[in-house]
């Protein structure tokens, strides 16, 4: 579908969304998986509750950020957003309804009051909260120092926050729209294939730096999930997580290296259960309450900033994967363009 409305005049809107605040992931090797989390990443487990895991990373203000589940299959579970008030909350459940990707309430979760469960236009499901109690530390995990929820482990990645998640969509610009007008998570940047129209990637803020990204899929299955990122802070913690995923064996699947799109630098590698982690240092800051959303095009760099290091095939796998014996419908499949990535 040809995208009409020109995203560099930007939009009106209310932010109904203070941050992304947890991401459930659902794997079919879970104590494999929690154990990675822990020991690589240094995670601290909060909750064992049914056949899910909840994990905190250190500088969570909240009491966790990663809810890891046992399923017979690799995907997303459900992705949490912290509403910026009460009222705030109440607007977005009245956009959202039952005609708009609208669930219903969640009387209560761990640590949170009552939550409106949503699907995104890609199937996606989400859910928005505003009463949350904050993380108390217990005492061997309590830091001396005012601002830090949490003492900084020493071990492993030592991740301090969640940074963002992504989506495979149908209608990239689309989507982009659709979170802006109900929700007001707003676009920053996106790449389009200059001689096709395509918009390929987008990044959505809801604030500085970007919290949403959605990859083109034109596989047609919807509510499947690509990747997650954590935070650390600088790109020297990204290289030291790099080299602790090596000699633990986990293999790297895309780069150290920086993108163009918020000028994060990462790795990728996946986790026991298959699906991918993210881990980034921080870039761009987004602070221009007059921002236009920026355009890339491949060869720009948007994706592979140094032009030195081009995305892998396997990076375009998303999960869960479909078994087929057509591969194109458990990778992102671009209109027929192969890799759309391809920057040389
Ligand atoms: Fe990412």
């Amino acid at each position: 579908m040809k995208h009409t409305h020109d995203p560099s005049e930007g939009t009106e809107m209310d932010h109904l969304i203070a941050h992304l605040a947890h991401v459930e992931i659902l794997t079919p090797r879970l104590q494999e998986s929690v154990a990675f989390f822990h020991d690589l990443v240094g995670m601290e487990v909060v909750l064992e509750h049914g056949d899910s895991v909840f994990l905190r990373t250190w500088g969570n203000y909240l009491p966790y950020d990663l809810i890891l589940t046992q399923n017979p299959t690799t995907g997303l579970g459900h992705i949490g957003w912290r509403a910026k008030n009460a009222e705030a909350l109440d607007l977005a459940a009245r956009r959202l309804g039952a005609d708009n990707g609208g669930l219903g309430w969640q009387e209560s979760a761990p640590w949170q009051g009552k939550a409106y469960l949503f699907v995104g236009p890609n199937g996606q499901k989400q859910k928005i909260f505003w009463e949350a109690e904050h993380y108390q530390a217990p005492e061997h995990l309590a830091s001396p120092l005012p601002t830090r929820p949490q003492r900084t482990p020493a071990r492993g990645v030592a991740a301090r926050h969640l940074d963002h998640v992504n989506f495979p969509s149908a209608d990239v610009l689309g989507d982009a729209q659709w979170y802006e007008r109900n929700l007001g998570v707003f676009l920053t940047e996106w790449t389009e294939v200059p001689e096709k129209g395509l918009a390929i990637f987008a990044t959505l803020s809801t604030g500085s730096a970007f919290q949403l990204a959605f990859l083109r899929d034109d596989s047609g299955h919807r509510g499947r999930f690509h990747h997650f990122a954590l935070q650390v802070d600088e790109r020297a913690d990204v290289i030291r997580a790099a080299e602790i995923f090596r000699e633990a064996g986990t293999p790297i699947e895309w780069g150290p290296g920086r993108h163009g799109h918020g000028e994060s630098f990462s790795v990728y590698v996946r986790e026991p259960g298959g699906m991918r982690l993210e881990i980034v240092s921080p870039g761009l800051q987004r602070i221009a309450p007059d921002h236009k959303p920026v355009k890339w095009a491949p060869t720009q760099g948007s994706a592979d900033f140094y032009l030195s290091n081009p995305l892998p095939e396997a990076f375009l796998e998303v999960l869960p994967a479909i078994p087929t014996t057509d591969q194109q419908a458990s990778a992102i499949d671009v209109a027929g363009l192969g890799n759309p990535w391809d920057n040389t």
